[in-house]
């Protein structure tokens, strides 16, 4: 495994396991320049999302990375009012102006809403007109896949949800794994100000090992077949989260590293959500 190391998704497109994620990161040069960042450090794939309200400054560092588009995989996410409001459509296009692109290569549905089986006929088609390379979903447990599962002519390619040490989501992992799609990790390194980077097994195996807490924790997720999607605005933080593949962690420190889940949640929950 290298930082140009990819999973290949069911329809053969192939998405680098590294990818660089945007969630809080403000409309404005800061993102732009933490794209540009990220490129320079390596990534090659980044996850945006309508919501997060920062598409124009994710667009502005990609056109300003000095990559052609080609190089890079970029992912986008509908969100719950576009498809409660049935404009599917409509913010598909306008995520694809605002990020000065003609194709996307990856389009999820950003949280399964009562209306989600109807988006994902939306987004069949979207991939049939060729405009977005794979399709999948994100916050879906078993119980949205299955609803999927009756009405879809695609099975997602992708699912996200928040995974990191606290919430290690084994069983929805294996349920990915059956259905044959990627997973991902949102939250990978426990979210905004969480507890994930100070817990003292990390901390301990880290200076063991001479690399930091998010350094440890990013090789769990790539050694558990987890694409990871750490944000940061920090250059010295982004290309040390890009540096993950001159170590392997053994057997013995991933079981530590397992043994930390509590089912502990920082974002919303897909089963009981209010937005
Ligand atoms: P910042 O953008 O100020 O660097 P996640 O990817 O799990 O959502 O976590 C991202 C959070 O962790 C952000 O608040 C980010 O803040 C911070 N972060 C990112 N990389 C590191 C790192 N290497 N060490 C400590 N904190 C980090």
């Amino acid at each position: 495994m290298d930082i140009n190391s990819k999973k290949k998704l069911v329809n053969g497109i192939e998405i680098p396991v590294l990818g660089f994620g945007v969630y809080l990161s403000p409309e404005g040069e800061v993102t732009a320049s933490s794209v540009r960042w990220a490129v320079e450090s390596g990534y090659r794939h980044i996850d945006a999302a309508a919501i997060y309200g920062n598409e124009r400054s994710v667009g502005e560092g990609i056109r300003t990375c000095g990559l052609p588009r080609e190089q890079l995989f970029i992912t986008s996410k509908l969100w719950n009012d576009d498809i409660r409001k049935g404009r599917c459509k409509e913010a598909f296009t306008e995520t694809l102006n605002r990020l000065g692109t003609d194709y996307l290569d990856l389009y999820l549905i950003h949280w399964p809403v009562d209306q989600h089986v109807q988006a994902w006929k939306v987004l069949e088609q979207l991939y049939e007109t060729g405009k977005v390379r794979a399709i999948g979903v994100s916050n879906y447990h078993s119980q949205h896949l299955k609803e999927l599962e009756d009405m879809a002519r695609i099975m997602p390619m992708v699912n996200q949800f928040e995974i990191h040490p606290y919430l290690s989501q084994q069983p929805l992992i294996d349920l990915c794994k059956r259905y044959g799609m990627v997973y991902e990790a949102y939250s990978p390194l426990g979210g905004q100000n969480g507890p994930v980077l100070s817990d003292p097994v990390i901390v301990d195996i880290a200076a063991a090992r001479g690399k930091s807490p998010a350094q440890i924790v990013l090789r769990w997720h790539l050694q558990r077949g987890t694409v990871v999607l750490p944000k940061s605005n920090h250059l010295e933080r982004i290309r040390a989260n890009a540096q993950l593949f001159d170590f392997r962690l053994t057997q013995e420190e991933m079981a530590r590293l397992d043994a930390l889940n509590q089912n502990l949640r920082t974002g919303g929950n897909p089963d009981c959500f209010d937005f």
